[in-house]
């Protein structure tokens, strides 16, 4: 089936299968490769997106229910060419290491500044608490929210 939607303010459109995942059609038909394959069922958050401004694991979403709609990825954050100030805040605070759920926290980061731009160490805990990290210890994560939430 054919979708169309609207990606980091761009009209798209993808032909794809009718039980293939919004992650999917991401990564392989729209080469956007930001939002992450870690576990494919909801448990890590490294597929983080906004749909509609809400954030959903793009793992859990049909494409065919996206489509008509409005999703921002990671690579969407970027503004003229400058990195959003969470991505500026995790490579600042070494809150990368391996990287692979990077996106998702970012994604997941930036949704809570929008909503909470000064939060606390608790409501960012359970704001991140569906973005599974296996480097960090969480605490740089913690450090580049503060930080981004400052500038
Ligand atoms: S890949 Fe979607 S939650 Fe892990
Ligand atoms: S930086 Fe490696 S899983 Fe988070």
């Amino acid at each position: 089936m054919r979708i169309e939607l609207v990606v980091n303010g761009e009209r798209r459109e993808a032909d794809v299968w009718a039980g293939e995942s919004l992650l999917t059609a991401l990564r392989d038909r729209m080469q956007l490769p930001g939002s992450k394959n870690a576990c494919e069922q909801g448990e890590c958050g490294s597929c983080s997106v906004l749909l509609d401004g809400t954030l959903v694991c793009s793992c859990l979403v049909l494409a065919a229910q996206a489509d008509g709609h409005e999703v921002v990825t990671v690579e969407g954050l970027e503004e003229n060419g400058r990195l959003h100030p969470v991505q500026e805040a995790f490579a600042d605070t070494g809150a990368v290491q391996c990287g692979f759920c990077t996106p998702g926290f970012v994604v997941a980061a930036a949704d809570l500044l929008r909503r909470h731009p000064d939060p606390t160490d608790d409501e960012i805990r359970e704001a991140l608490s569906g973005n599974l990290c296996r480097c960090t210890g969480y605490q740089k994560i913690l450090d580049a929210v503060h930080l981004a939430a400052q500038s």
